[in-house]
């Protein structure tokens, strides 16, 4: 049986590091896993809770992809210590109307970069942190922070072998994690 695992994230730039990510993380994928991209994230309005019980059919969408993923894969990057305002707003809309939370009880795993030193991870903090209102069940280990990311990516593809094995083992952890999580909901 294939595991299908939604991914998403990265930002608007054309050469964006984050999106670049994404897209190594569906060749690293471990053997019957399937990591399929949603990158639609420029056509999802502000979100707007009049709206939110007959979302936009991009949103309807993205949250359908969710609900029959076996696990998510979110690729961030920071922005000012948090994570991209259109990535907060596709969470925003995909968790809602209440009782309709697309991410409930998803296994989930993620992946921040940033040119600094610090890899991302206060937007990975705080992303964590609006996922554990939404009941989602974050892979702990190994967490995946990857530092100066532009000088790790080359032509639009990664080339720093560490961060690809990093990557390459947090996916069979997450495949594993999301195995266990299934036998438990
Ligand atoms: C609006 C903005 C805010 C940023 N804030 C931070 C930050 O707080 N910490 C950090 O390490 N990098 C920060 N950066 C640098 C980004 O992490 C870096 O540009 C990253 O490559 C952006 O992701 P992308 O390549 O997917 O577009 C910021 C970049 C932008 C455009």
């Amino acid at each position: 049986m294939t595991i299908k695992i939604i991914g998403f994230g990265g930002s608007f730039r054309k050469e964006s590091f984050s999106k670049v990510l994404l897209k190594e993380a569906q060749k690293l994928a471990p053997k019957n896993t399937e990591i399929e991209v949603f990158d639609r994230f420029n056509e999802i309005p502000l979100f707007n809770q009049d709206n939110e019980s007959n979302p936009p059919a991009v949103v309807k969408e993205f949250k359908d992809k969710i609900k029959k993923s076996d696990a998510v894969l979110i690729v961030t990057p920071e922005y000012n210590y948090s994570i991209p305002g259109f990535i907060k707003n596709a969470i925003d809309w995909a968790s809602r109307p209440y009782g309709d939370n697309s991410f409930e009880e998803k296994p989930l795993a993620i992946i921040s970069c940033s040119t600094g030193m610090l890899g991302g991870s206060r937007a990975q903090y705080h992303l964590r942190q609006a996922l554990v209102f939404l009941n989602t069940h974050p892979l702990n280990k190994p967490e995946v922070m990857i530092p100066f990311v532009d000088k790790k990516i080359k032509d639009g593809a990664l080339t720093d072998k560490d961060t690809a094995d990093r990557i390459a083992n947090m996916l069979e952890e997450l495949v594993k994690w999301s195995e266990r999580i299934k036998k438990t909901v």
